[in-house]
């Protein structure tokens, strides 16, 4: 057997999905992804959504103020497409460099998406311009519909809405987001280019009994829902072998804990703490540590059509502490493996 691998260095890595809030919770949690990413793509789900390019640039703005100024993080913004998006300013923004991406939310598919796509057919104009100049699609993808099963709703997504999509536009860049079954990883295994995912540390980590473990966890709740065994078992097949495809996107989304411990919790995990090693320790338990690098610095550049990053971070097997609760507002955010040790860490 091979000697374990107990030190490893990689590109810097980039997030290609994070939710940075605004106000005071940006304020407590954009260090988090600053110190540990170059680059993220940010979601445009606040409220009110980001749906200009000169909201975009001043939601930029706000989390460059919320860094120290020597932090050379680069927040890469996207616009929250809405059944009323004009294409021109779609495609204004992305040519002045307010955003490098689209998202899709299926109205009500998860927070903050009251605001989301009704219907394909009403942004057809927006997703041809996108298909012409390049611009990426960042697909949420659930389907909406209240008779379908929870934790069929991501499947389901890839008949009715993936399959339309990748067929009407096939020169259209899509990641599909966060995704959590395989059927979501076959699927963009089945396709020779323009479909990516992104995978979170937490859908490689827990299954859905995480969130029954000895009474309701509301800390394990995000969406898309975590799903069985199986499927997790696929997430990390895909996740860590190298294909390019597949990349890093944690999709930390906090939530004060009170909105999570209540009778109506909000969905989010809060990850961004401790996300590089979160992954390194899933990476390194797959004995695919070799493959890391590709997730996490190389595979979202190319996809995206950026240049990877100057600089090199080293990740070694060491403890680290999640913090146990981390302060916010009047209140705190719980993170993903509150107050336990990780094996690795960044040096
Ligand atoms: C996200 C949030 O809280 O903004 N929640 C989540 O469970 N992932 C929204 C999202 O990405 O679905
Ligand atoms: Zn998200």
């Amino acid at each position: 057997m091979n000697k374990p691998v107990d030190r490893i260095t990689l590109r810097r890595p980039d997030d290609w999905h994070v939710h940075l809030r605004d106000g005071p919770m940006l304020q407590v949690v954009a260090g988090y992804t600053a110190r540990q990413f170059a680059r993220a793509i940010v979601m445009p789900n606040l409220t009110p959504p980001v749906t200009t390019a000169v909201a975009a640039a001043a939601y930029a703005a706000r989390i460059r103020a919320a860094l120290p100024p020597d932090s050379d993080f680069q927040p890469l913004m996207t616009c929250y497409l809405t059944d009323t998006l004009e294409a021109d300013e779609v495609e204004r923004g992305w040519q002045q460099g307010a955003w490098v991406a689209a998202k899709l939310y299926p109205a009500h598919a998860t927070t903050n998406s009251a605001h989301g796509v009704t219907n394909l057919d009403a942004i057809a104009p927006v997703l041809e311009r996108m298909q012409r100049i390049g611009m990426v699609l960042a697909v949420h993808g659930e389907v909406t519909d209240p008779a379908v099963d929870v934790f069929d709703r991501e499947a389901v997504f890839i008949e009715r809405s993936l399959i339309p999509l990748t067929e009407r536009y096939p020169e259209l860049k899509i990641v599909f987001e966060h995704i959590t079954t395989a059927e979501a990883a076959d699927f963009v295994l089945s396709r020779p280019h323009h479909l990516g995912a992104t995978v979170t540390a937490h859908h490689l980590a827990i299954n859905r009994n995480a969130m029954f473990q000895g009474g309701i966890r509301p800390h394990h709740y995000c969406l898309p829902v975590a799903k069985r065994e199986r499927h997790r078992l696929a997430l990390v097949k895909a996740a860590t072998s190298g294909d390019a495809r597949f990349f890093l996107g944690t999709d930390s989304a906090p939530h004060l804990a009170r909105d999570k411990e209540s009778a109506c919790g909000c969905a989010g995990l809060f990850t961004a703490a401790s996300a590089i090693e979160l992954y390194a320790e899933i990476f390194d338990a797959a004995g695919a540590i070799d493959k890391f690098e590709a997730f996490a610095s190389l595979n979202g550049p190319a996809f995206y059509g950026l240049p990877v990053n100057a600089g090199t971070v080293t990740l070694e097997r060491s403890p680290s502490a999640v913090p146990a609760r981390i302060d916010a507002l009047d209140n705190y955010v719980v993170p993903f493996r509150a107050g336990e040790s990780l094996s690795w860490r960044m040096a």
